[in-house]
């Protein structure tokens, strides 16, 4: 198959060196864009800033604010079969960008924020006949909230992780249904997560 994976935080730049983002490490992703290469995938990695080698085999869009995310996504997505959404987007960003650097005035600022664009949900949309995964990371009412993205995304499942997976090289998942049923519960290094997981989606979600 040919598989569009999302992975990393996104930016948002409040000016030209500074940007709201998030601690997204990435591993995650990077690890289902290895694990789908060993088995024999064709991976499209499009990967915000983080600290990790490209896996080899693995072919990469290097992006930074959610917008660069969503353009490369609909680029990529109508030639691919599926895609693993792992990436931590940004859901606002400063309403504007302030050219060079803001200075100094000695008075508080207030930042005005407003929403990116939902990449997964507009991929989700205009999905046909190719599967989509999303995740969700929840710190409350996780299946209730995992549930809500899964149905507003359009998913097929949901992959279900809380706030301990941030920077960890360990993670314990539930892949949820639209039926909201598990289907599928994994837990341990991220790199034996990433292999589950693509051995699933390619006998439960793929074709189906
Ligand atoms: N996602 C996306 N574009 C966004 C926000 C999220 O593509 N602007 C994707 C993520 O990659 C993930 C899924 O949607 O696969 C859920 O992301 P999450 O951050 O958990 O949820 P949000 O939709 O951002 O909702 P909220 O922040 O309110 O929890």
């Amino acid at each position: 198959m040919k598989i569009l994976i999302t992975a990393g935080p996104t930016r948002e730049y409040v000016d030209d060196v500074r940007f709201l983002s998030n601690a997204s490490s990435g591993r995650m992703g990077y690890a289902i864009a290895a694990a789908a290469v060993a088995a024999g995938h064709d991976v499209i990695l499009v990967t915000g800033p983080v600290d990790l080698p490209v896996p080899e085999g693995v072919k990469v869009t290097h992006i930074e604010t959610t917008d660069e995310l969503r353009m490369s996504c609909l680029e990529l997505f109508p030639a691919c079969d599926g895609v693993i959404a792992t990436a931590a987007v940004c859901d606002y960003r400063p309403a504007r960008r302030v050219v060079g650097k803001m200075t100094k005035t000695g008075e508080p600022i207030v930042l005005q924020l407003v929403e990116t664009s939902d990449v997964l949900a507009e991929l989700g949309e205009q999905k046909g006949d190719r599967w989509v995964v999303g995740f969700a990371l929840e710190s409350q009412d996780p299946r209730t909230n995992a549930m809500r993205k899964l149905r507003m995304k359009n998913c097929d499942c949901i992959v279900l992780n809380d706030t301990s997976a941030i920077s960890s090289l360990e993670n314990t998942v539930e892949v949820l249904s639209p039926e909201a049923a598990t289907i599928a519960e994994f837990g341990g290094l991220k790199t034996d997560i990433a292999r589950q997981l693509i051995t699933f989606i390619q006998t439960k979600i793929a074709g189906r």
